[in-house]
């Protein structure tokens, strides 16, 4: 490790999601544009059940998780490892008169993280807890697990720690981490061990919905081709994993992103427990309105099983 260019942590992510620049660019993308037409084609057609316990992972500011109580999904849970970012989500859904959506500070690598203190742990101790869900359809009374873990003890002992929270095995009937957060997790091995997470807290067959940039898009090639000469030289950015990582900044702040090439993804999905179902472009199903293509470039939708 290069000392005067340290690698980019998961710290580093935290960071620049909790920069007011990062969380204002969201925010406004939570407020003004909701779902996306793609996103809503694909929730439509893996999630027809209204009913179904979800889990949003890398929430950031509440977009997609408003989206989808508007869509009349009102058993979700969302989560995002940026305090500022849940904050925002939080607010959002106050002000919207919203009631039932749960948000958690958590990183995806690890949802077990009050596992080990949860027995000694009085419910009237923290600052939420839902408690343990008995099997069988969820409903107003019986919402999907999940306990929040913001007790003085932990603050005490982990300080800097984001929000630690435990999700239990086998409860959600599906999951989406949208908007390429997966991607933003840097080193392979620790996008792995977050599909590893989603994946335990899903039923069987659980579809799971996420997208990526294509680092094989045909437009982007030669670029691509010029920093594998790079690496091949030793002169890629001292910051970055591995081939396929960016980090850049603009006037939204700064942004570390893996681009997988398909087989990739494949791989990571199969090592670790998830079935592919099939992926699209965002161009591919859906025109999206100028202001969501202002907002974002194409990107590649997964849908995944849980196997
Ligand atoms: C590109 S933003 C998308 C936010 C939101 N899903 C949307 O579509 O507007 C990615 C989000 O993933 C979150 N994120 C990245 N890595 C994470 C991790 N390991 N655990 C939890 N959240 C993470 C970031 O904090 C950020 O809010």
């Amino acid at each position: 490790m290069n000392e005067a260019s340290p690698k980019i942590t998961s710290d580093t992510v935290r960071a620049d999601f909790n920069d007011v620049r990062t969380v204002i660019h969201y925010a406004r993308a939570a407020h003004f544009l909701g779902l996306w037409k793609s996103e809503k084609i694909l929730i439509d057609r893996y999630f027809p059940d209204r009913q179904a316990r979800l889990l949003e992972a890398g929430c950031g500011a509440g977009r997609v998780a408003v989206g989808l109580w508007h869509a009349g999904y009102h058993h979700v849970v969302a989560f995002d490892f940026a305090a500022e970012m849940i904050e925002q989500a939080e607010n959002l859904a106050q002000e919207q008169g919203i009631t039932g959506l749960t948000f958690l500070q958590a990183d995806a690598t690890n949802l077990r993280g009050g596992a080990a203190s949860l027995p000694a742990l009085d419910p009237s101790e923290v600052g939420a807890v839902i408690p343990n869900r008995p099997s069988g359809p969820a409903d107003d009374k019986n919402p999907p697990r999940a306990v929040r873990d913001n007790g003085p003890h932990l603050t005490e002992t982990a300080p800097a720690s984001p929000g630690k929270c435990h999700l239990f095995d086998d409860t959600f009937d599906g999951v989406l981490f949208l908007f390429n957060g997966l991607m933003q997790i840097p080193g392979r091995e620790h996008r792995r061990t977050a599909l590893r997470e989603l994946r335990r807290v899903c039923r069987a067959g659980a579809p799971f919905i996420f997208t990526t940039h294509d680092r094989d898009d045909p437009a982007d090639l030669k670029e691509w081709a010029k920093e594998a000469d790079r690496w091949a030289r030793g002169a890629q950015d001292p910051r970055l994993h591995e081939f396929g990582d960016r980090y850049f900044s603009d006037e939204t702040g700064n942004t570390f992103m893996h681009l997988p090439d398909r087989k990739e993804v494949l791989d990571d999905l199969a090592a670790t427990g998830w079935a592919h179902v099939e992926d699209a472009t965002r161009n591919e199903l859906a025109s999206e309105t100028p202001r969501v293509r202002n907002f974002s470039d194409n990107c590649r939708f997964w849908v995944a099983r849980k196997a």
